[in-house]
This record gives C-alpha cells, structure tokens and sequence, in this order.
C-alpha cells in the first residue's frame, strides 16, 4: 500500500476537491501526512468550504496556496516548498452548460493545467517511484449511452461536449507521461457526484435551492435523460483507494450503480425537501417547468465499477435516499455559504445565461 508524506490537492476549494480534503484530513482515510491546497478560486472556488479545516489544522497539516495551475512557476514553488510526493489532480472548469457557452476556459485549464501539472511533476520526480500523480475524471469521457449497456475501463473515448472533449484530452495526457516518461499515474472515471458544497449550478444543488427559494424548476428536454448518482464522500473513499492500491497506469470506473432519469430524481427531491423543510410537495411539484433541452445532450450515462470492486474491494457505503437527504439538510443548514457562492461572477452568469430559458 503506496504512503504519501504530502499531498497536493489541485482545485481543493471546489465541491469534490473540498470534501475530499475533508476526508483524508479525517480518521476515515487513515492518512497521517500533509495537504497542500492549490486552487486558484475561480467562481466555482471557496474557501469558506475548509476554514473549519483551516482553522484546527491550518499551517499544520494543511496549507492553502491561491494559484492557477497553468502558472508554471507557481506550480514548480508548490513542488519545492512543500516536498510534493503525490499529486491529486481535481482543478477543472466542470460545467457542461458553461462549456458550450464558453469553452476556451476549458481548454485552458482542463488541457493547459493537466499539461502544466504533469511537466512539472516529470521533472520535480525525475526518476523516482514513491510518488504518484492521480487524475480525477468523468464518465462523459466515453460519451452517452442508448437504453442498455454500460461504460467499462475498455470503452472507447466519444466526448461530446467541450466539456468532456477537455476532460478527454487530459486523460490522454495523463496516459501519455506514463507511458512516455514512465510517470507514476493513476486515473479515475466517475459517474455524476452529489453532495454537500456542491455549485448551485448543477442538477441537484439547483432544484434543492430553486425549491427553498419557490423558484421554477428547471428541467431540460423531455426529462428522461439518465445519470448514475454517486454521494460524494464514496468518490473520494474511491479515489483514495486507488492512490494507495491502485495499479500504476491504469484506470478505474467509479459509480454509484445507481441510475435515475432526471424526471424520477427530481420527484424524490421534492419529497425529500418537502419533509426536511414542512413546505408542501404538492407546491413544490407544482415549480417543475420543462425548458428549451441542452444542446447535444447525452442521453445515459452508466457505470461499470466492477474492477474497482473485484480488484481493490471498494464500496458504496451511502444509500441514494440517506445521501440525498443529507444533502437537503446541509443545503437547509448552511445559507451563508450560499449567499457567499452565489454573489458576483455566478449571479451575473445566471442573470446572463439563465433568465431566458
Ligand atoms: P468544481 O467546479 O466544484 O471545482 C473546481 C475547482 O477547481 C474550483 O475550486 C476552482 O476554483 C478550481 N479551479 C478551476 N480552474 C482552476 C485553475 N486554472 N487553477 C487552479 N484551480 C482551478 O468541480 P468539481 O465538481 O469539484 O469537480 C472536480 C473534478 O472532478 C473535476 O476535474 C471534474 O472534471 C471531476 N468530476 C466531477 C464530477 C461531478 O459530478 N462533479 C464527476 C466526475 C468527475
Ligand atoms: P449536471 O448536473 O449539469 O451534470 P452533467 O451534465 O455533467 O451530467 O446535469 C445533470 C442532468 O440534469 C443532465 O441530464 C442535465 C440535467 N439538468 C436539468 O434538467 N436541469 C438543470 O437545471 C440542470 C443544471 C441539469
């Protein structure tokens, strides 16, 4: 089992980055080491989602660096100061909606930062085999899915959005320095995460708030697109199995086995909401409005976690119905953290993109 004295966290003020963070800093993970945080707080970056952390652990075991991670001399510092010996890469423009809006800031960060991070790395690590650099994906590598079948680490690459092509491209990269330069890589494919301090720009964080707010809820096409829905807190118990027993130069599926189309999940929510906050459901079902559909959107997506099961005895430890209601709670809970993401940069993006639909 691999063993790392220094982690470096790339997009660790982001959702997936900031509980991941939480959890190796926990006694769940059984990690002992250091956690360095570079994250270079874009709109989808706040701080706020560690200052506990960084109140009890801060300049201890945990450090915070605000950089972008194709600063090539900020990354090169990072590896200096703090004796980097893995590398736990997240930091990425992550929204499928904004890609296609925008896409030049995906190809930017997804492709140029993967690209600056593994050349540093290369270097900083020449010749050595104690250290690991471990890139975090997505399943919208492979594409979308007709009603049966699912994604495996085999299936071949189909990206569709600029989003995903992005994504794709730093996969291919990561690859390439390892077969290349013989960099120590390993490399995960999730399936859509949901969770606590996730952007209200994404499905779940979306409907929870719009239904707290009586707000529209907005659903794209006929509603019967098909995501698997993983909690959070399993992603990250995955991606750090697969830091420490995972096989260098190999990926690994994660999923939630768990597939909703978007129409079924958001009738869960309702109930959900409904419960937790004593609004009613009938009102709340009464806000669902279908809008103008996503253009190219993927039909299903659907994961194939066997290997990392059989190979590395990996679980899902939350149920859909626990890990979904832990999160309208959290959302119920926590409203300055909302009002703190949902000021500046986002609330003129909603305005622009959003107003319309
Ligand atoms: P997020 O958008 O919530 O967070 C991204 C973080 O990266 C933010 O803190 C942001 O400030 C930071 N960042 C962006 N550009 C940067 C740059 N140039 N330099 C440094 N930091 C930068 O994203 P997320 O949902 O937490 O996703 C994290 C990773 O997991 C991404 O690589 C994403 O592709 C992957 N992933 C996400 C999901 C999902 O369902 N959210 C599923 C599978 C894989
Ligand atoms: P999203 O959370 O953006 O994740 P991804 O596109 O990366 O899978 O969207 C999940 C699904 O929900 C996707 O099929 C698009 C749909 N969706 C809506 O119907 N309404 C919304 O407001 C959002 C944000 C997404």
């Amino acid at each position: 089992m691999r063993d790392f004295k220094t982690i470096l966290v790339t997009g660790g003020a982001g959702f997936i980055g900031s509980n991941l963070i939480r959890y190796l800093l926990s006694d769940k993970s059984g990690f002992t080491g250091r956690i360095v945080n570079l994250d270079a707080l874009t709109y989808a970056g706040n701080p706020d989602s560690l200052a506990d952390i960084d109140k009890r652990l801060g300049g201890k075991r945990y450090f915070f660096l605000k950089a972008d991670i194709c600063d090539r001399k900020a990354v090169e510092k990072a590896f200096t100061d703090y004796a980097i010996d893995a590398v736990c890469h997240l930091a990425a423009e992550s929204h499928v909606d904004r890609s296609i809006l925008g896409p030049e800031a995906f190809i930017r960060t997804n492709v140029m930062g993967t690209f600056t991070l593994l050349d540093v790395a290369r270097i900083a690590w020449k010749d050595r085999s104690d250290v690991l650099f471990h890139h975090v994906s997505t399943d919208e590598v492979f594409g979308s899915l007709g009603d049966s079948g699912f994604f495996t680490e085999t299936t071949p690459y189909d990206p569709r959005s600029p989003y995903s092509a992005s994504k794709a491209s730093s996969d291919h990269l990561v690859m390439a320095y390892h077969h290349t330069y013989h960099l120590p890589v390993t490399l995960t494919n999730c399936s859509n995460n949901y969770g606590p301090y996730q952007f209200p720009e994404k499905l779940v964080p979306v409907m929870i708030l719009n239904m707290i707010e009586d707000k529209p809820l907005p659903v794209y096409g006929d509603g019967k697109n098909i995501r698997d829905w993983l909690y959070v807190e399993d992603h990250n118990s995955a991606v750090w199995t697969v830091m420490q027993n995972g096989v260098l130069g190999q990926t690994y599926n994660i999923g939630g086995e768990n597939e909703w189309e978007n129409i079924k999940l958001l009738d869960r929510l309702i109930d959900l909401v409904a419960e937790e906050s004593g609004k009613s459901s009938a009102s709340l079902r009464s806000l669902i409005t279908y809008v103008k559909d996503r253009p190219g959107h993927d039909r299903r997506y659907a994961i194939d976690c066997s290997k990392l099961k059989t190979e590395l005895g990996w679980r899902q430890s939350v149920t859909f119905d626990e890990g979904l209601r832990k999160t309208v709670r959290w959302y119920l809970d926590n409203s300055g953290w909302i009002n703190r993401v949902r000021s500046g940069e986002y609330r003129t993006w909603m305005d622009v993109n959003y107003t319309q639909r």
